[in-house]
This record gives C-alpha cells, sequence and structure tokens, in this order.
C-alpha cells in the first residue's frame, strides 16, 4: 500500500499536469467515436465530453454544412449565458475566420494549427506582420471577443479541407491553454473528423440505397402502374404505421435502418414484374401450372436484393413474405418466429389489403371489419397473432374501424385487443 506521503505525491504531481488529468480520459472517451452513424449525436457528444472533461465555460462546433453551402454552429455547450446559440453563427467560405484556417495562415502562427488569443497578440507584435494579415488578425481576434473563445481548433479532412473549427471558451479554474494541449486538441480534432467522416459517408451510402429503391418502385410503377403500385404505396402506408407503433413498445427491429426496413416490406411484390400479365389478371382459379409460376414472384424478387452486400435483410423480407405462421406457406414453409419480423408484417398488410381492394378480375370480397374478422380467425394459422392484434390497433387509430371498432359486428374483439399488450 503506497504511504500517506507518496499518495498525496502523485495527486500533486497530477494537478500539475499541463492536462489537468483529462488527457487520458478523453482519449478513452473519444475512441468509440467512429462507431457512432449519427452526425448530430456525435457532434453533440464530442461538444458534451470536452465541456465534462476539460471543464471550460462552454465549447462549440462549426461545421461545414453541404446543403447551405457554409459552416454553421452545429452544437453547442455550457454555462448558461456564456454558451453561443446553436445555429446563431453562420460563415460563408469568404469570412475572415474561414479563410484564415482554409489558407492555412493559423501554422504561421502556432505550430499545432490550433490558435489562442494570446498567439495572435503575440504575432502582432512581430514588426515584419504585412497589413492585410494584419487587418485579418484583427477581426479574428475581434471575432474570438464576441464568442468569448480563448482558442479554436480547425479540423481538416485529408489534410486539405477544412470540415468545421471548435470553439473552446474560457477554462473554469482560470488557467491558459498550454501548447501541449493545443497539440492534443489537434490530434482529437483529427479523430472527430474521421468519424464526422465516416457518420457522413454513412448517410450518403443510405441515400444510394433509398435510390436504389426509388428505381425499383420506377420499374414496378412502369410495369403494373394500375394495381401493383397502389397495392405497394397502400402496403408503404401500413406497414410504417405498423413499425413506428411496434417501436413505441419496444421492438428492437434487424440491423437495417427502420425506412430501410419499411421499403423492404414496400417492394415485397417486385419479382411480380415477372409473372405473365394474363397469370396476374386471369379470371377465374389458376391451373397448377399457374400457380407455380406465381409462387416463384418472392424468390425472383429476393435474387434482386441479394446481389447487394448489406441487404441481406431486404431480401429475405421480400423472399419470406408468404411464408404463414403455421409454416403452410411459400417458399420454404418457414414457420412461426424463423420467418423474419418484416415478412410476417409484410403478410399481414398484404392479406388485408388484397382482401379490401378491387382487382380488375374481382370486386373486393370483404368489407373492412370482415377481413379484420378473417386475420383474427387465421391468428397462429396464416398471421403472427400479437402481429394481427397491433395491426388491428392501427387501423383503429387511423379510424378505419366503424366507431372505432365499438359497434361493429366485431366490436368486443377491437375493444380487447386495444388494451396494451406486448409484442414477442
Ligand atoms: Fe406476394
Ligand atoms: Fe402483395
Amino acid at each position: 500500500m503506497p504511504s500517506r506521503k507518496s499518495s498525496q505525491n502523485v495527486r500533486s504531481k497530477k494537478n500539475n499536469l499541463p492536462f489537468g488529468g483529462y488527457k487520458r480520459s478523453l482519449e478513452l472517451a473519444t475512441a468509440g467515436m467512429v462507431e457512432i452513424l449519427d452526425i448530430e449525436r456525435l457532434v453533440r457528444l464530442i461538444v458534451y465530453m470536452i465541456v465534462k472533461k476539460v471543464r471550460l465555460t462552454h465549447v462549440g462546433i462549426l461545421l461545414y454544412n453541404d446543403a447551405k453551402k457554409s459552416y454553421v454552429l452545429t452544437s453547442s455547450k455550457g454555462k448558461k449565458g456564456s454558451v453561443i446559440p446553436k445555429e446563431y453563427i453562420r460563415m460563408e467560405n469568404d469570412d475572415v475566420i474561414i479563410k484564415f484556417f482554409a489558407e492555412r495562415t493559423n501554422y504561421l502562427i502556432n505550430r499545432s494549427g490550433a490558435i489562442r488569443k494570446e498567439d495572435l497578440l503575440k504575432y502582432l507584435k512581430k514588426g515584419t506582420v504585412n497589413n492585410s494579415l494584419r487587418d485579418c488578425i484583427g477581426q479574428l481576434r475581434a471575432e474570438m471577443e464576441d464568442y468569448d473563445v480563448d482558442a479554436l481548433v480547425p479540423g481538416y479532412f485529408q489534410t486539405k479541407n477544412l470540415l468545421g473549427i471548435l470553439f473552446l471558451g474560457k477554462k473554469s479554474n482560470g488557467s491558459r491553454f498550454q501548447q501541449e494541449e493545443l497539440d492534443f486538441f489537434m490530434a482529437l480534432a483529427r479523430t472527430a473528423v474521421m468519424a464526422i467522416r465516416n457518420a457522413q459517408l454513412y448517410k450518403n451510402i443510405q441515400k444510394i440505397f433509398y435510390g436504389i429503391i426509388k428505381a425499383m418502385s420506377l420499374s414496378i410503377e412502369k410495369f403494373d402502374p394500375d394495381f401493383t403500385r397502389p397495392h405497394m404505396d397502400r402496403m408503404f402506408d401500413m406497414a410504417a404505421s405498423m413499425v413506428v407503433k411496434l417501436e413505441r413498445r419496444g421492438v428492437v427491429f434487424p440491423d437495417i435502418p427502420k425506412e430501410l426496413f419499411i421499403s423492404s416490406i414496400f417492394l415485397h411484390d417486385i419479382g411480380k414484374q415477372y409473372t405473365p400479365k394474363e397469370i396476374l389478371y386471369k379470371e377465374g382459379p389458376l391451373t397448377q401450372g399457374e400457380w407455380a409460376i406465381l409462387k416463384k414472384h418472392p424468390v425472383d424478387g429476393a435474387e434482386i436484393f441479394e446481389q447487394i452486400d448489406g441487404l441481406e435483410e431486404v431480401a429475405a423480407i421480400i423472399r419470406y413474405h408468404q411464408e404463414k405462421f403455421d409454416g403452410s406457406g411459400y417458399p420454404e414453409g418457414l414457420k412461426g418466429y424463423k420467418i423474419p419480423l418484416g415478412a410476417r408484417i409484410a403478410t399481414i398488410v398484404d392479406s388485408f389489403d388484397a382482401m379490401t381492394h378491387s382487382r380488375p378480375y374481382r370486386k373486393a370480397p370483404f368489407s373492412i371489419e370482415d377481413a379484420v374478422a378473417e386475420l383474427i380467425k387465421n391468428k397462429n394459422k396464416q398471421f403472427d397473432p400479437d402481429l394481427v392484434d397491433v395491426f388491428v390497433e392501427v387501423l383503429a387509430e387511423k379510424g378505419m374501424l366503424k366507431d372505432g371498432g365499438g359497434s361493429s359486428k366485431v366490436g368486443h374483439i377491437f375493444n380487447k385487443l386495444l388494451s396494451p399488450r406486448t409484442v414477442a
């Protein structure tokens, strides 16, 4: 056990560190940043960590915004009265601060690239500063005074593009930033830039995914604008409501974004573009051979998405949307919870829509109430029983059930189902 004296020595040594002991904990806290793919959350976290660990009056991040083509104060935190309001600062490319850092003038003034207010003063005292740089530094000082910041730390992407600037307020203990601290903040900014770029790339990939889905929906539009397309649009709407409701109940969705999950349900029938129209729209019963062709549409649709790495879940929802809870569906006869959640949702919404809407060859066979009664009758046979309950709640909330279901012939069932339940 260390003696009392030696432990006091350790403590006083720690207090004498230029970082006041925050360096290690801030390094640890930033280590997992690249895992965060939500830019807003990431930036808020960076700001929060610096305020908390370094103990500053306030911290803000000015970040380049692609849509606004300017730098915007994206996140800001600190003590009341000192914090700069979010979006209060917006700077164009020709703003003095932006030009100063974009053109790398900062490295003339401090070798680390980060700038303290006193560095500017010290530099101005040199006799060799030309007038335009003197003006620029004067404006920079004025801006730092306005925002009450003691240091500015730039973040560069691929060592050339200025991605953003960290605004550091005063240290709560009144001390000044040391050179080692500026070096450390520049290293931290490099990690933050990597994490932010990673999150931005992820967002772009998501955009590409949605672009693919949009393109796919166009192919459905061309193939069957009158029936399959409106059917899929209604599916999207109902599936989205189901997903929102399930999420509120704490159901965790697979490893794909919610929007992509809903889009997969929307695309469930994409394989029908390979089914001959004479089979799709045939009046009267299908022959065995025609059934066999129609039954290929889930696999045909899934095979499109199986070509794209990372969209396995989308493919699985499409492949299994005709499976039944009791194992009597197709293409593989999967049973119960072996059927992916998205496919179990799709089959309910799909059947309801088929029962309540006309086809070219027939009128809608069921009223909404009769269709709901049919879904309930087929719980545990065709459908996941808990998801049927949630679906009925969604219909009631959308006002699609007569008197909220209260006076219809299956009203007592609705009333029972409308009480909160947990979905497995
Ligand atoms: Fe289908
Ligand atoms: Fe369908």
